[in-house]
């Protein structure tokens, strides 16, 4: 009776995560700013397909255009831009024919001499992040600046910074004594992923992030799904938990093997719990 019933919690868990498609935007070159003039080409990924997703992006002048007639050279769910100018500065992401839309990225085109080369989609927690500071034909001896503060000088034109945890959050920029300084680009950090799903689960662990226009509606459906994917290994731990209290009113089971195993897996849901709750509080500082 109880493999059933978790049976269908399984089968229903793996039915509710295969519905959280989640499209990922991923652009070359692989750097937040741009020369005037350069060509890039923007892809929509979604775990193996891609289908149903168009490249979508809000400039100062206009919101929420699709490549297509306007700007860019679309091939199914990727977009190339063969001559990009500074008024293609702003965000970008994937939109899919149902409205769900990926985390976005920006896109800064400088119409100055130097730039700065920043990874466009966050860093995790841990890695190590290179920013570049360069000219369109060579890397620049620059100072490196976070948040309007030098951090240091670098003749290379590469600075490293080693294991990023939050605090390397912010906006950063180069600046060089020949051609000046680059714009601006803010570097998002963030947590590593939560552990991997237990061995009772069949469900992959959902890595979606909402995008940042999440209507508050989406954010709470989204709370419940995550809840419902994390949750098969705590209900049938509460399950199999009231199972054996059930069976020791009428059972004569030693009390030693129904109380140690019943405990660990309940603090392991209530860690669970907390790494929920801090995907959830992570998504709506977004
Ligand atoms: C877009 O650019 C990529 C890389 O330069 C190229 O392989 C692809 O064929 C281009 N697609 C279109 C629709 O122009
Ligand atoms: C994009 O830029 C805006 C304005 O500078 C900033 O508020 C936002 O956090 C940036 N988003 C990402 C994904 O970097
Ligand atoms: C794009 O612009 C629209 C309209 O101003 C706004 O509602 C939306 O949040 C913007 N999207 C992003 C990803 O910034």
């Amino acid at each position: 009776m109880e493999d059933s019933c978790v049976l269908r919690l399984l089968v229903v868990t793996s039915l509710l995560s295969g519905s959280t498609h989640q499209a990922s935007l991923k652009m070359r070159p692989d750097t937040s700013q741009l020369f005037d003039g350069q060509s890039v080409s923007l892809r929509c990924e979604e775990d193996g397909s891609s289908d149903g997703w168009t490249v979508t992006r809000n400039t100062t002048t206009r919101t929420r255009t699709q490549c297509g007639p306007d700007w860019g050279e679309p091939a199914g769910s990727s977009c190339n831009i063969s001559y990009i100018d500074p008024l293609d500065s702003g965000v970008y992401w994937c939109e899919s024919t149902e409205g769900a839309a990926s985390t976005s990225i920006n896109i800064t085109v400088s119409g100055g001499a130097v730039i700065l080369q920043s990874p466009v989609l966050p860093v995790m927690e841990g890695d190590d992040v290179t920013l570049t500071c360069t000219t369109e034909t060579s890397n620049l001896s620059a100072g490196f600046y976070k948040d309007g503060s030098l951090i240091r000088t670098e003749p290379t034109g590469h600075m490293t910074i080693r294991h990023v945890s939050r605090s390397d959050e912010g906006l950063y920029k180069c600046h060089t004594r020949e051609h000046g300084e680059s714009p601006p680009s803010w570097i998002t950090v963030t947590g590593k992923p939560t552990s991997a799903a237990p061995p009772t689960t069949a469900a992959p662990p959902t890595t979606a992030a909402p995008p940042p226009d999440s209507t508050p509606l989406q954010l709470v459906f989204r709370l419940v799904l995550h809840l419902v994917v994390f949750c098969p290994y705590c209900i049938s731990t509460v399950i199999m938990v009231s199972l054996y209290r059930h069976r020791s009113t009428g059972n004569d089971l030693p009390v030693s093997m129904e109380m140690a195993p019943p405990t660990q897996a309940e603090q392991g849901l209530a860690d669970e719990y907390d790494d929920v709750m801090a995907a959830v509080t992570t998504e709506h500082h977004l």
